[in-house]
C-alpha cells in the first residue's frame, strides 16, 4: 500500500477532506498554468489523477468515445452525473451546435463553481448544478442520502447520460436508485455510459493469478480498497448490476469494455478511460438510427 492510500485508509473523512489538496495548493503557487486553455488548478483536480497532461488526455479519449461509441452528435442533449472538474467536458465545447445542451451535476461545490466560472462562459449551453448528496469520501457533510435523490429534470429529457468513475464510489442500493432515475430522464432509445469495477468470475480469477491490480476487502454486496471510507473505491457484483439495469428499464447494448484494473488489454486510444470497465446501455424503445458527428 502506498503512502497516499495508507492516509486514506486511516484518517477520518473530515480530516482527509481538509488535507487532501494542501500539497497541490502549494504546487499551484509555483507552477501556474500559462497556456491559453481551459485548465483547472491542480488543487481542484481531486476527482482523478492530477496533472495537466493527463487531464487533457482523459478529455480527448472521452471525446472519441462519445463520438465513436455513444454516437453523440452535435445537437444531443446530455447529462453528465459526477462531472467533477470538467476533464471530460471541455473537449465537448468543440463538438456541439446551438441546439445541444450539456448539464453537469456534481456533489463537490468547489468543482461545480470552477466549471460554472470557466466553462459556461465559453458556451452557455453548458451548465453545472451542485446537488448536496452525501458521500463519505467526496461530500461528507452532504444533506441528501443518495437513495433519496430525485434528478431535477422531467421524464425523457436526455439523449445521453454518462457517469465516469461515479458508480465506483457508491453502494449497490444507491446505484440501483440512480439507475431508476436515469431510466426516467433518458428518452426512449437514449444511451447511458457508465464505468465500474465489475466483480465476476473472470475478475475474481485475476486475483488468483496476480493480474488484479487492487487489494479488495468485501463489504455488503460490494468490495472496496478502503474499509475506512469505502466510497473511496467500490467494486460491484456484475450479476447483481445486470439485474439492477433490467429493473430500471435499461438494456446493455454492447459487450462490456473490460478495464485494465483487472488485467484486461484495452484499446490504446482509451488507455486512461478504460482503466475501469465500461458499460453502455439503452433506455427502452427502438434502437436509434446512427447519426454522424
Ligand atoms: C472519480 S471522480 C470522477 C469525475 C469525472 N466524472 C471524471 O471522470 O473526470 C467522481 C466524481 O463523482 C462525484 N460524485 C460522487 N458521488 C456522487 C453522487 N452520489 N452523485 C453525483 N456525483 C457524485 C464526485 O464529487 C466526483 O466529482
Amino acid at each position: 500500500m502506498n503512502f497516499k492510500q495508507a492516509i486514506k485508509n486511516t484518517v477520518p473523512a473530515p480530516v482527509f477532506s481538509v488535507i487532501r489538496d494542501v500539497p497541490w495548493a502549494i504546487r499551484d503557487l509555483f507552477d501556474r498554468n500559462t497556456q491559453d486553455e481551459v485548465m483547472p488548478p491542480l488543487r481542484l483536480m481531486r476527482d482523478g489523477p492530477r496533472g495537466r497532461q493527463i487531464w487533457t488526455q482523459a478529455g480527448q479519449e472521452t471525446l472519441h468515445f462519445y463520438r465513436d461509441v455513444l454516437r453523440l452528435d452535435r445537437s444531443s442533449t446530455m447529462l453528465d452525473i459526477g462531472s467533477g472538474i470538467g476533464r471530460r467536458t471541455v473537449p465537448l465545447l468543440s463538438l456541439v451546435d446551438d441546439k445541444a445542451r450539456y448539464i453537469g451535476l456534481d456533489i463537490d461545490r468547489d468543482q461545480v463553481r470552477w466549471c460554472t466560472r470557466n466553462i459556461t462562459p465559453r458556451n452557455f449551453r453548458f451548465t453545472f448544478i451542485h446537488i448536496d448528496v452525501f458521500n463519505k469520501f467526496y461530500n461528507h457533510l452532504g444533506a441528501i442520502p443518495p437513495s433519496k435523490l430525485v434528478l431535477p429534470f422531467p421524464d425523457n429529457s436526455f439523449d445521453v447520460v454518462s457517469l465516469w468513475s461515479v458508480f465506483t464510489h457508491m453502494y449497490p442500493d444507491d446505484v440501483a436508485h440512480y439507475l431508476k432515475e436515469i431510466g426516467r430522464v433518458l428518452r426512449p432509445g437514449g444511451r447511458l455510459a457508465a464505468s465500474y469495477f465489475l466483480v465476476n468470475d473472470e475478475s475474481k480469477a485475476a486475483v488468483g493469478n496476480g493480474s488484479f491490480k487492487l487489494a479488495l476487502h468485501p463489504g455488503d454486496r460490494y468490495w472496496t480498497t478502503n474499509p475506512n471510507m469505502p466510497e473511496d473505491m467500490i467494486a460491484l457484483d456484475e450479476a447483481w448490476l445486470r439485474s439492477a439495469y433490467t429493473d430500471a428499464g435499461l438494456t446493455w447494448t454492447e459487450p462490456v469494455l473490460r478495464g485494465r484494473w483487472a488485467g484486461a488489454e484495452v484499446d490504446p486510444g482509451l488507455f486512461i478511460l478504460n482503466w475501469q470497465d465500461i458499460v453502455v446501455a439503452q433506455a427502452g424503445g427502438p434502437t436509434p438510427a446512427p447519426t454522424t458527428a
